[in-house]
């Protein structure tokens, strides 16, 4: 989260925009493409709704094997409406019929085209061989879903983590990290939810507001990935 100065809350600030589209290296892949972004959200009266669609969680450099082509082409092209989505966020399975929808959008012919009709004049679309690249990228990378069998479910902290965990993706896999791995990744999702919840304003829209994420961690850490190095949990 490299634009600390440029959150979502001063985005609409036009000198924090200015300052950030200057400070963008335009060499850096997707740094124009974000620069314009940020000046559309700032001045489309669907800017608002545009930003919270995915929260800032990754910068360009940031993303899996950064030098890729398919690293290259979401910096550039998954940044036009939105913040950066991170590859890991969804399974192989989610990501085919996400950048569906996606390019189809880019093309066009979304249904919210008609709404964002003054932002989609500057949008661009990859074309037919890099939406494959694209795909293939962000599946290489995605999120492995817990199997529905697993025993960690059964429990009453299982159907937790079930409900807490799947609102915004599939339910991971816990030997996706090591238990020390596994806070740190809890914490960052208490973020984004909170980060959901604010922006959206309302209390009704509240989902969890008090959620036992201590309970979480410690389910997930008992059926986490032991470290390769230490062997240890
Ligand atoms: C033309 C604008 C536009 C572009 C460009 C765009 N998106 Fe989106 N994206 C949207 C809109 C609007 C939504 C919210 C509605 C929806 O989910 O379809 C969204 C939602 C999302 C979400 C959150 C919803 C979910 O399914 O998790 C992800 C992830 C996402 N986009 C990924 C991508 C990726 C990957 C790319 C590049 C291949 C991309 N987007 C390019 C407009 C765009
Ligand atoms: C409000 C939506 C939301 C909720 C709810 C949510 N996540 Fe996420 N999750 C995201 C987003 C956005 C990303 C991609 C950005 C990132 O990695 O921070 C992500 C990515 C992940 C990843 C892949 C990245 C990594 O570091 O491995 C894991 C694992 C994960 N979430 C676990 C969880 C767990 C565990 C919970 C429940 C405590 C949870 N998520 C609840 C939005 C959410």
């Amino acid at each position: 989260m490299g634009s600390a100065v440029c959150s979502w809350l001063t985005l609409v600030a036009a000198s924090c925009v200015a300052t950030h589209a200057a400070a963008a290296d335009v060499g850096t892949p997707g740094a124009p493409e974000i620069a314009q972004a940020k000046s559309l959200w700032a001045r489309s009266p669907h800017g608002k709704m545009l930003e919270r669609i995915l929260p800032p969680a990754v910068e360009p450099h940031e993303l899996p094997e950064p030098r890729s082509d398919g690293a290259r082409l979401t910096a550039r092209y998954c940044v036009q409406c939105h913040h950066l989505p991170n590859p890991q966020m969804h399974t192989a399975a989610k990501w085919q019929s996400t950048v569906e929808r996606m390019v189809w959008r880019m093309r066009g012919k979304g249904n919210l085209g008609e709404l964002m009709k003054e932002m989609m004049a500057q949008i661009r679309a990859p074309t037919t061989q890099e939406v494959t690249t694209l795909t293939l990228y962000l599946q290489k990378h995605g999120q492995n879903e817990i199997n529905p069998a697993h025993p960690a479910l059964r429990s009453t902290a299982g159907q937790m983590y079930s409900l807490a965990c799947s609102q915004c993706h599939a339910l991971p896999d816990p030997q996706q990290h090591t238990a020390r791995e596994w806070p740190v990744v809890v914490e960052r999702m208490k973020g984004h939810m909170a980060w959901a919840n604010v922006i959206v304003g309302t209390s009704e829209l509240r989902t969890i507001p008090e959620l036992n994420t201590a309970e979480i961690v410690r389910l997930l850490q008992r059926h986490a990935r032991v470290d390769a190095r230490t062997s240890r949990p």
